[in-house]
């Protein structure tokens, strides 16, 4: 029988429907990969528009080269895109307004009358709406290309934020010379700690025929005030140095020369021996300095605007001074007189550490490693040496406090090492908006001198006088479209650019400007995103390692699921010391290892008085017992079960903030989004569980609250009728429900899991947890009374052979109608080394 008969009144009240619907949505929402990320000059609505119809409709550029070719085409897209309008290239002022971009030398010798600022510094510009022959023009003016092509970016971003233009009198410094990205990037493609797909710069040990990427990352670089780029891992292959390899870097360097950016490249120290032939890598032997020099005049050759080299030596299993008896210094001014006459300069990174560190020593501790090392040579590094200072003392750990060491490098020129690769704070799997982290770092006064001394003073060599000095993060874009694979994770490569030019914007402004940029101007998407930015720190430090006790992850493999025990009986030093009746590394000065000592007086008097150290750095400093009182007035351990299940709720309120964006936002970007929300909100779940068990099991002290080891609707896998599948025991047990889960391991083609319904009638939710490894598809089917009712493919790309806290993975199943009896059966079929593992089922009323 047909349903639906075609009638021609039908049609018309469908296509009247229609229109209307069209004109009380909200607009259909175009397809975004994410690529262009916040440089999208998406078209402003007529209204926005308004306000720039005064805008000079010609450009002039005075000047020629590479940078303020950019700059104008940089113009010319943004204004087209965001306006419509195609601005006419004129090489001279015409007799009408115009928009001029200058160096200040080549606008003296046309509009001399102006006499603009000339103290700028390199990369700082001015915007200015002046009156030059009659006409009012609006000037893009700096002392070098490079300002101008700042200043053109500032103004785009004005305009897409629909920020007022006229009249415009605005000068900009940055706040350092130096402003870094640094690539962990493999020459054969992979990258260290990347999270995004492959490197876009290598594939199969050589540079990548295409770089159509990089030139596009030079660009977003750009665009945010970034000067520099090391392309490849600190743990430098030394090929990168090789003959034969120097061209190939050389097409980088093109690459990225448009748009500023210089190249620098890591090295290993190593590299005149395994490389040069030489017998030793000695950097006090003549020899070894011979061959840098020639080294760095054949790459200078080749690229004459080099930026210079980073370092990493003596660290985590790489070759280094010590290996002769020398030191940081001794090696870093080697490279660098090499670098001198070459005006290159070289990073040599603090992060040197001994890995093999007697767990069972008290007064061990890895946090005290760079400024025991790198204090007492300040004042020996060379002039183009500048120290490269990771921002805490362990290892960018979701809490830490400031490197003592900012303080200790008085006659030494330093920079601070950030993270927008998220290794230990999420992996861009899980949320984590950086910026407000960054601030407190950044404006943390260190007391080592009579002033105030804040890291961001310290870095920009303003607190001690230093030449250079500036900020570097390691980023590690990727192949992937969207650069970072978690479409709000560029907030934090945006937000880093920002800071490093500006640190004293407001987290809140850098949330809000990259909103607006990336997502639109619509003021409930621009409150939401920029909400959900700010909260997500403090989320995710709640449900992974609260106290200053560090991340409390696997710290031997992926550094990304919850694995408390990792961190002890191993040399490497990340340390929480958690035992039966207490947990915390005591670094007092008094009664431990005596770190605290390395800060200024007023700093190390803070963090020595248990009282007066802050709750979110106690365990860092101190080691309590789980019963101590904290300022809050909870007791550690009831904090640590709190925090968790805080945690895990706002982690799932993200969830729902992100869903009142639906159709506010385009359709590609929301459903990504959406995707890796609900992820991250089951996945804080498997942090919660296993942390709070842990913590329950060690110190035997319940949860005041009672939710600990007690799971309302969750049925365990191993407790189901089994079909094929067979109990398996994890290790470490918190990585499972009940330390247990269920296999279906060969020659198993397919296996089932079934209980029976014995609740009240009603409308469920349904989350089955289960294991995602990246060695195999597993397929899964839930059926209720033999009915299917969802089916879904074990395919993302965890960080997992095995099921384990980081595999495991929650699938919700929202609106089943459930009757007492019924039979609800979970179907897994193995693939390849992936054995369909599960964990439990948790079963939760929703009224529909
Ligand atoms: C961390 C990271 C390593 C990296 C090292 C470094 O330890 O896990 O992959 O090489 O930092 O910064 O050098």
């Amino acid at each position: 029988m047909c349903l639906f008969r075609f009638t021609w009144n039908a049609f018309l009240f469908t296509l009247a429907l229609a229109a209307l619907l069209a004109a009380v949505a909200p607009p259909p929402s175009r397809a975004d990969s994410g690529e262009a990320a916040w440089l999208r000059y998406a078209p402003l609505d007529p209204q926005a528009a308004r306000q720039y119809s005064a805008l000079p409709a010609v450009v002039v550029k005075l000047g020629d080269s590479p940078v303020l070719d950019s700059a104008q085409a940089e113009l010319l897209r943004g204004i087209r895109g965001m306006l419509g309008r195609t601005l006419r290239e004129e090489k001279q002022l015409p007799q009408e307004p115009a928009i001029l971009l200058a160096t200040l030398s080549s606008l003296k010798t046309v509009a001399p009358e102006l006499g603009l600022n000339s103290n700028l510094r390199d990369d700082g510009f001015v915007l200015t709406t002046a009156r030059i022959h009659g006409f009012d023009c609006l000037v893009i003016a700096a002392h070098n290309d490079r300002g101008v092509l700042y200043g053109v970016f500032t103004l785009l971003s004005k305009i897409a934020r629909t920020k007022a233009i006229s009249p415009l009198h605005e000068t900009q410094q940055p706040a350092a010379p130096i402003r870094w990205a640094d690539q962990w990037d493999n020459l054969d493609g992979r990258i260290e700690r990347g999270y995004a797909g492959p490197s876009i710069f290598f594939e199969s040990n050589n540079v990548r025929a295409d770089l159509s990427r990089v030139s596009e990352y030079a660009r977003l670089l750009a665009s945010i005030g970034i000067n520099g780029c090391a392309i490849n891992n600190v743990n430098a292959n030394p090929r990168v140095l090789e003959d034969d390899f120097l061209p190939q870097l050389a097409r980088v360097a093109d690459a990225f020369r448009p748009w500023g950016v210089q190249l620098s490249i890591s090295v290993d120290v190593s590299s005149p021996k395994v490389l040069g032939g030489l017998d030793t890598f000695d950097p006090l032997d003549p020899r070894v300095a011979a061959w840098w020099q020639k080294k760095f005049d054949a790459i200078y050759q080749l690229i004459p605007d080099f930026a210079g080299v980073v370092v990493k030596a003596d660290s985590e299993g790489r070759a280094g001074p010590a290996n002769y008896g020398r030191t940081p210094a001794d090696a870093a001014n080697v490279i660098a007189r090499a670098l001198q006459p070459h005006h290159g300069i070289i990073f040599y990174r603090a992060f040197v550490y001994n890995h093999h560190l007697d767990w069972n020593d008290p007064k061990a501790d890895r946090a005290r490693a760079a400024y025991d090392i790198f204090h007492p040579l300040d004042g020996q590094f060379e002039d183009n040496v500048i120290v490269q200072i990771k921002h805490g003392p362990i290892d960018f750990q979701v809490r830490e406090p400031v490197s003592p060491l900012f303080g200790g490098l008085k006659k030494t020129s330093a920079a601070i090492e950030l993270q927008v690769t998220q290794e230990y704070t999420g992996q861009q799997r899980h949320l984590c908006f950086l910026v407000p982290m960054w601030k407190e770092v950044l404006d943390f006064d260190l007391h080592a001198a009579a002033a105030p001394t804040p890291v961001k003073d310290i870095v920009a060599g303003k607190a001690f006088h230093r030449p250079t000095g500036g900020f570097v993060a390691v980023v590690n874009v990727g192949l992937d479209a969207n650069w970072l694979a978690h479409p709000l994770a560029m907030a934090n490569l945006y937000g880093y650019g920002r800071l490093a030019w500006d640190p004293d914007l407001s987290s809140q402004a850098i949330a809000e400007e990259w909103t607006r940029l990336t997502f639109g101007n619509n003021p409930l998407v621009v409150k939401t995103i920029s909400r959900m930015l700010l909260d997500s720190w403090p989320i995710y430090e709640r449900y992974t390692g609260p106290l200053g006790a560090g991340t409390l992850t696997d710290i031997l493999g992926s550094h990304y699921g919850p694995g408390v025990a990792s961190s002890e009986h191993n040399g490497w030093g990340q340390w929480h010391r958690a035992d039966h009746g207490g947990i915390g590394m005591d670094r007092t000065a008094a009664t431990g290892t005596g770190y605290t000592a390395q800060y200024p007086a007023p700093v190390a008097k803070r963090y020595e008085s248990l009282p007066a150290t802050p709750d979110d750095l106690l365990l860092f400093f101190h080691h309590v017992p789980y019963t101590y009182k904290l300022h809050s007035g909870k007791t550690v351990i009831q904090h640590i079960y709190d925090a968790h299940y805080e945690g895990t709720e706002q982690a799932a309120e993200l969830v729902k903030q992100w869903e009142s964006l639906q159709g506010r936002v385009d359709d590609e970007r929301y459903q990504q989004t959406l995707e890796r929300l609900e992820y991250q909100s089951g996945h804080a779940i498997v942090w919660r569980d296993a942390i709070c068990n842990f913590f329950f099991s060690l110190s035997g002290i319940p949860d005041a609250q009672g939710r600990v080891g007690h799971y309302p609707g969750r049925m365990e896998a191993e407790s189901m009728t089994l079909d094929g599948y067979v109990p398996l025991e994890l290790t470490p047990p918190e990585d499972a429900s009940g330390g247990k889960a269920v296999e279906c391991p060969p020659p198993a083609q397919r296996c089932a899991a079934t209980f029976p319904f014995t609740g009240t009638s009603g409308w469920y939710e349904l989350d089955v947890q289960y294991f995602d490894q990246n060695n195999g598809v597993s397929k899964f089917r839930v059926l209720i009374n033999d009915q299917p009712v969802d089916a879904w493919l074990a395919d993302d790309h965890l960080p997992a052979t095995k099921p384990n806290a980081d595999s495991s993975t929650r699938r919700r199943i929202s609106g089943l109608a459930l009757r007492p009896g019924d039979r609800i059966r979970i179907e897994g079929t193995p693939d390849a080394a992936e054995h369909a593992a599960l964990d439990y089922v948790e079963l939760q009323p929703k009224p529909h």
